[in-house]
């Protein structure tokens, strides 16, 4: 390695952006009924920091579970790809990256990490392009719950898209019909769709998932507060807030909230607003949706995505899944 490489890195969420963004979701997240807010917003340099250490939990067994499937398949999956380019939505430590990177043969490869958060893309780029001389990396931070504008890449060679760690389940049921069927759009028909996803298990386990022993998710949670604080000048205080995980049955998805201790109004003043939370009110700031491999496969094909293999843990309860366009 050199140590002179350089990478590309584009910004789509500059300043200006980010926060028409934030304000838009935040003045319609707090003041509908109930209170509901995208996750986006966790994923400043502390709350990616917190989700790296949620990946460590015992209770939180799904990233490891998907990595030891990449770590088994990983071979197999770049085999059935041929892929050349490497585009991955949020990409965050890119840790589980490196085995798709080596399995797919670092030298002239085109990786396109694609995250919220410009200090998790910063760390992560700074280390692969120390790590794969050979690899031309392009950073893009984007929120991929928008139109994507993807970096030129080679046309002569297949693409693979990775949607890993089961975040496809921060979507609604009814918004990811569209979000994949927007992902096939990007798709050429030479392309291939890699998806992580965590299966439905027990109540206990998928609440805990979210609700561990230490309060790691806890305070990732409330970490919310601070971006919010810091963002749009408001004066949440965390101790007036309760970290609550439910699961809610009929969506299929764990809810993340934050319960209110006590009535209470906060000022969020780039906003011009005042929220008022009742004792005990509940804001949900994140759903993480449970699937079944059935019930995703369908999803998938109405979207126009063909399942080309499905690798399952069966312990962990989780599932790889390659698709391409029908
Ligand atoms: C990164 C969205 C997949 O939903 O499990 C972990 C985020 N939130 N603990 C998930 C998260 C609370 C995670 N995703």
């Amino acid at each position: 390695m050199t140590g002179t490489r350089t990478y590309g890195y584009t910004d789509t969420l500059d300043a200006e952006h980010y926060a028409r963004a934030l304000h838009a979701d935040i003045r319609a997240g707090l003041t509908s009924t109930p209170k509901s807010t995208a996750p986006t917003w966790f994923y400043d340099a502390r709350g990616s920091e917190l989700f790296e250490r949620i990946t460590q939990l015992p209770e939180y067994p799904l990233w490891r579970a998907e990595l030891g499937l990449l770590h088994k398949q990983a071979r197999d999956i770049a085999e059935r790809a041929g892929a050349h380019s490497l585009i991955e939505l949020g990409s965050g430590s890119s840790t589980k990256t490196k085995l798709l990177i080596e399995a797919m043969d670092p030298i002239g490869l085109h990786y396109v990490p694609v995250d919220v958060s410009s200090d998790a893309l910063r760390q992560a780029s700074t280390q692969l392009v120390h790590d794969y001389a050979g690899v031309t990396l392009h950073a893009l931070r984007a929120d991929f719950t928008a139109p994507l504008a993807l970096p030129k890449l080679p046309e002569d060679s297949p693409r693979l898209v990775a949607f890993l760690g089961s975040t496809l389940g921060n979507f609604d049921r009814s918004a990811r019909g569209p979000f994949l069927h927007r992902l096939r759009g990007i798709m050429r028909p030479e392309d291939f769709l890699l998806l992580g996803a965590d299966l439905v298990k027990t109540e206990q386990e998928m609440i805990a998932a979210y609700d561990d022993a230490q309060g790691v998710t806890a305070k990732f949670n409330k970490n919310l507060l601070h971006v919010l604080n810091r963002e749009l000048d408001a004066d949440f205080h965390t101790g007036a807030f309760d970290h609550v995980s439910v699961w809610n049955r009929s969506e299929s998805h764990i809810e993340m909230r934050l319960r209110s201790r006590v009535e209470q109004r906060v000022k969020i003043r780039a906003l011009d607003l005042t929220v008022n939370f009742e004792d005990g009110e509940e804001w949900i700031t994140e759903r993480s949706g449970k699937f079944t491999t059935e019930g995703l496969q369908a999803e998938l094909t109405e979207a126009g995505l063909r399942t080309e293999q499905l690798w399952i843990d069966s312990n962990a309860g989780f599932a790889l899944i390659l698709t391409t366009r029908i």
